[in-house]
């Protein structure tokens, strides 16, 4: 019989050997002949299935709304002092991108876990909202340094209309919106910001999509594969303000004295 000799790596979701790289099984010339965008590669390369159209349309709004945030976000901060240190495009990308976690664009992950796990026990967003305060933990994907009650945020809103309008069921997502509610009822910048809005809609997305079992969506949320669209989203800005300080030549930053309080 056939001796299959032991391999060091596993890989499932590509594979090169052959006349044209595949993508989980699908032929790059099939993935350009059929007009497929950068939503399908997402969804070949990650969840390993071709998802329907109005999905990855989903995934590419949250890359198009999350491409950038201006220059003064904690991410275009560290890539544009690193760009104007004279370091180069790869350099200058990780430093910014070094800033994405728990307050900063990584809270996606955590927003659906948590908003799954109150939604499916069933919790009002009261219990929810009080129980994460008595454990001393904030609300992943509620609160922002700029956004305020009266001044939403144009990117959640975005997305929420379009999945109200495209998706079967926005239960999740309904879910996130009466914990905004309650917590605006406690401070005006406690609304629900884009990483809120993508980790509740990605539950939505996932578990009406008829495309992954439950055991499929626990392990997705476990893994933590949600962070990455913003991961990969911001990446676009962050390679765009790297561009933008060496085309104006912007010297070394020095931050001013003035704005430090030195202190014992
Ligand atoms: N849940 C509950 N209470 C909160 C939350 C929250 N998510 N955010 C702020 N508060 C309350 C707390 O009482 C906090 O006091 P504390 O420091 O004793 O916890 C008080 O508001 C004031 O908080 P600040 O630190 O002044 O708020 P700040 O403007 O600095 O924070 C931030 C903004 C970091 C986004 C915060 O709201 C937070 O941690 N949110 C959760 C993480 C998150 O979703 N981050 C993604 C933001 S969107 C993006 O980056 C693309
Ligand atoms: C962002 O997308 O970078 C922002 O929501 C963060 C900010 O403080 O504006």
């Amino acid at each position: 019989g056939k001796v299959r000799a032991p391999t060091h790596i596993i890989s499932t979701i590509s594979d090169d050997r052959g006349e044209e790289p595949c993508y989980a099984g699908v032929p790059m010339s099939s993935i350009v002949e059929q007009g497929f965008g950068v939503g399908d590669v997402i969804s070949l390369l990650w969840f390993k299935r071709s998802l329907p159209r109005y999905c990855t349309k989903f995934i590419e709004i949250c890359i198009m709304l999350c491409a950038d945030h201006g220059p003064c976000v904690s991410g275009a901060h560290n890539t544009i002092v690193t760009a104007r240190a004279g370091k180069d495009l790869v350099s200058s990308l990780v430093s910014g991108l070094l800033t994405i976690g728990p307050r900063f664009g990584g809270a996606i992950d955590d927003a659906a876990r948590y908003f799954k796990d109150a939604y499916d026990r069933g919790l009002t967003p009261y219990e929810f909202v009080e129980d994460m305060k008595k454990k001393g933990i904030r609300v992943p994907g509620i609160g922002h340094r700029i956004k305020r009650g009266d001044n939403r945020d144009k990117r959640v809103e975005l997305l929420q209309l379009f999945a109200r309008t495209n998706f079967p069921s926005v239960k999740y997502m309904e879910y996130a919106v009466q914990v905004e509610t309650y917590t605006l009822s406690k401070a005006n910048n406690l609304v629900l910001n884009v990483d809120g809005a993508i980790g509740s809609l990605f539950l939505d997305l996932l578990a009406g999509s008829g495309m992954f079992t439950k055991q499929e969506i626990d392990e997705i949320v476990e893994i933590g594969y949600l962070n990455g669209l913003f991961v990969l989203a911001r990446s676009i800005g962050l390679i765009g303000h790297t561009f933008d300080q060496k085309r104006l030549k912007q010297p070394l930053y020095r931050h001013p004295w003035e704005d430090v309080l030195y202190t014992k």
